[in-house]
């Protein structure tokens, strides 16, 4: 049959690191065919959106389909106090994104504490879920390059599971596809 693979899609990373903006670019309401998601026409629609987003609270779910694939994600509050939400989408996720404001230093180390409790739950250590990382916001002029980031948040510790990072720009929707090309290629 043709039916598309169902895979449910857990975005974590801290609140105001762009969550839910990436996957607002992902949705396909912001990517008219008949514009191309070239246009400079649909580049205003889409920065117009981006800086309409207001804080997640709980979480969205939001699905949308690719040429093989078709996702379901779960687009989480970052936010300390719905955080405690992650863990209950664990055991039925198929893949993560995991997204870090670049320039946010003061609160990389709070980044690294939330990935490596993810990391060490029951549910994901040992399962060889895809993680994907966005070192996201990039444009910004204090942005800590993809490869900074990897070093502070300890990436190269990571041994149990496939892991990819990408310096992206969400409200421009730089580097997204390349991340998402990632992804697709090991869950089909
Ligand atoms: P919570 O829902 O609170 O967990 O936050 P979130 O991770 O979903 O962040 P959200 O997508 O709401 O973005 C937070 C702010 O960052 C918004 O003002 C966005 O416009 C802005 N933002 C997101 N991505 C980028 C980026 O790549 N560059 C810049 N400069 N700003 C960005
Ligand atoms: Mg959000």
């Amino acid at each position: 049959g043709l039916r598309k693979k169902e895979v449910n899609v857990l975005c974590l990373g801290l609140d105001n690191s762009g969550k839910t903006t990436i996957i607002n670019q992902l949705k396909p309401a912001n990517h008219p065919n008949h514009l191309g998601p070239l246009s400079e026409e649909w580049k205003h629609v889409s920065q117009t959106q981006a800086q309409e987003i207001v804080p997640t609270i709980g979480f969205n779910i939001e699905k949308f389909k690719s040429s093989s694939l078709s996702f379901t994600v779960f687009d989480m509050s970052g936010q300390s106090r719905y955080r405690s939400l992650w863990e209950h989408y664990y055991k039925e996720s198929h893949a993560i994104i995991f997204v870090i404001d670049s320039s946010d230093k003061l609160r990389m180390v709070v980044a690294k504490e939330e990935l490596d409790t993810f990391l060490n739950h029951d549910d994901i250590r040992g399962k060889k879920m895809p993680v994907l990382f966005f070192a996201n916001k990039m444009d910004l002029r204090d942005a800590m390059s993809s490869v900074k980031v990897s070093q502070m948040l300890g990436l190269e510790n990571i041994k149990d599971k496939p892991w990819h990072i990408c310096a992206s720009n969400a409200i421009k929707g730089e580097g997204l596809q390349e991340g998402l090309d990632w992804l697709q290629d090991l869950i089909k």
